[in-house]
């Protein structure tokens, strides 16, 4: 990069950190997200009902639970898409439902989200995909916008190659990577990902899972993932939260969640696909460990 990037880039980061001082000290307690006695309803239908959860900083959590138990919908009451009947969402120290609509657009800057669906713009490119963000919060200029766009889409890796194309024109995977790369483009401090591997082949699930860490480590991200994958679960995350009967019934890492007496917890991980996973999860890390060892330079001598 060119010192005239740098400073482009540098400015461009100043606009996007625009007001978050104020973030990051209320954020001090550690938390970025807590829910406390959120209900959801559509008609008689009970979707939530005093659920809690707590998200810590920088750490990967996992939302599980059955199809239809409500995953989404509160995903979609976090991000103000559809707020709770009641209850408190707080992100970052910023109340939800205290916060007037100039603090809600500033704490929409500070996360990124990757639906289901995907949700990109099918009459847009997938450059101009990424870049949606920063035309909507952003004064920044359309090359800049673009410039960053394609580092964010890079990160993401997708090819060059891929940048014009149309979201019809690329595979699933590609799509969720140029979706990736759309929640990303704000330099967010927490993601949303809502079943990031759905519909993925099994290399690049895990190609998937990989890039989440290295962002993870690289961009120091707080990250929220809901999935069905249990590889993902295993490969990925520091705790998972388990959705059913309406709250969060359990969080903590798998190897606790696996002692609990609960019957959709056992069945989950403790029935074939959950052990094949958590089999294969082993597999993983002692192959780490190998490699690990093998970089240990021989003690002279030794
Ligand atoms: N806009 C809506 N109107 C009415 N009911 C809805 C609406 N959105 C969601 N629901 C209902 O809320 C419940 C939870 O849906 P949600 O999409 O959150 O499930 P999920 O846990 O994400 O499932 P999956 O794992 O299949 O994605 C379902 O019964 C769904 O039909
Ligand atoms: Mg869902």
């Amino acid at each position: 990069m060119s010192g005239n990037n740098t400073d482009v880039f540098q400015s461009a980061k100043e606009i996007l950190m625009n007001g978050r001082e104020r973030w990051d000290q209320d954020a001090a307690c550690g938390i970025a997200v807590s829910l406390r006695g959120v209900c959801n309803r559509f008609g008689d239908r009970v979707v939530h009902e005093n659920l809690d959860l707590d998200i810590r900083q920088g750490e990967i959590l996992g939302l599980i639970g059955e199809s239809g138990s409500g995953k989404s919908v509160l995903l979609r009451s976090i991000l103000g898409l559809r707020p709770p009947d009641a209850g408190r969402v707080v992100i970052m120290g910023l109340d939800m439902n205290k916060a007037g609509e100039k603090e809600k657009n500033a704490a929409r800057r500070r996360w990124g989200v990757l639906f289901q669906d995907g949700a990109l713009f099918s009459s847009l490119s997938v450059e101009d995909n990424a870049a949606f963000p920063l035309r909507e919060f952003t004064r920044l200029s359309p090359p800049l916008q673009r410039e960053i766009a394609h580092l964010k889409l890079f990160l993401a890796g997708l090819p060059a190659s891929a940048y014009g194309k149309f979201p019809g024109e690329l595979s699933g995977g590609m799509r969720k990577r140029a979706g990736l790369a759309r929640a990303l483009v704000m330099d967010p401090d927490i993601l949303f990902l809502d079943e990031p591997t759905a519909g993925l082949d099994p290399l690049s699930a895990a190609a998937f899972d990989r890039l989440i860490l290295t962002l993870r480590a690289d961009l120091r991200l707080t990250v929220c993932l809901v999935t069905h994958d249990l590889d993902t679960l295993y490969t990925v995350c520091d705790r998972v939260a388990v959705l059913a009967g309406k709250r969060i019934c359990a969080t903590g890492d798998i190897a606790s969640l696996t002692r609990l007496d609960h019957p959709w917890i056992q069945e989950y991980f403790n029935g074939p696909r959950g052990r094949a996973a958590s089999a294969s999860a082993a597999r993983g890390r002692l192959s780490d460990q190998e490699a690990r060892r093998d970089r240990v330079p021989a003690v002279a001598g030794g």
